[in-house]
């Protein structure tokens, strides 16, 4: 499973990146506005910018909600620079875009998915990615996890290539979950990425062999 970090924070992705396990970023406007990068050019620049830290995809979202719209904009984020993936949301026009995009050549992430029937229209017009979102299905009573290993499933029967991008992940058990159900990339928080390391066993062990180390070397 790759994993992705899911942020616009250059810091956080650094330090992500220099652990030497990280195969890309997904942003979304939240996470921009969370950075507070307004005004298209900045917008743009950015983006470009995470791809000078990372070596893999970075998705970046359109704006746009009619089809002319997104077909435009990805047109441009896709020139940004070879990383991008242009993220499209699972509607009407956006299953048309992705569609489009496709067929040129230009690899999206069909992003805002919550069904399994969004996430087939979005593997049949061809998205490089789908990312259901987890935790806001949970936040609702309702199984994000069970929603990945059920498209995990149809992709595979079906032998969609499709990627299943696990995204809305909260914290470190929903990517463990995620490892389990299939999913092939799991785009996660810092904390949660960092999360997987914290065990009392490693601490409380480590902590002996250098006490063990000291009595013997001083
Ligand atoms: O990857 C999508 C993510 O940014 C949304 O996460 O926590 O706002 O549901 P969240």
């Amino acid at each position: 499973m790759k994993f992705f970090i899911d942020t616009a924070n250059l810091n956080q992705i650094r330090e992500a990146n220099d652990l030497g396990v990280l195969d890309g970023v997904t942003t979304n406007p939240s996470l921009m506005a969370k950075e507070n990068i307004k005004g298209e050019a900045n917008i743009k620049q950015h983006y470009v910018d995470i791809c000078n830290i990372v070596k893999g995809d970075v998705s970046a979202e359109v704006i746009s909600t009619d089809y002319e719209g997104m077909i435009r904009e990805g047109k441009e984020l896709a020139a940004l620079h070879p990383q991008i993936v242009v993220k499209v949301p699972a509607t009407k026009d956006g299953i048309k875009a992705i569609k489009y995009f496709s067929d040129n050549k230009i690899r999206t992430n069909c992003t805002l998915v919550f069904s399994v029937g969004q996430a087939l229209l979005a593997a049949k017009a061809g998205a490089t990615y789908v990312s259901p979102f987890i935790g806001r299905l949970d936040d609702v009573s309702t199984d994000g996890v069970e929603l990945i290993r059920q498209i995990v499933d149809v992709y595979n029967y079906y032998e969609y290539e499709t990627k299943v991008l696990a995204a809305s992940i909260r914290h470190t058990m929903h990517i463990v979950q995620c490892l389990e159900a299939g999913a092939d990339v799991a785009t996660c928080p810092l904390s949660a990425i960092l999360g997987l390391l914290n065990h009392p066993l490693t601490d409380i062990g480590l902590q002996k062999f250098l006490e063990d180390y000291k009595k013997v070397n001083g």
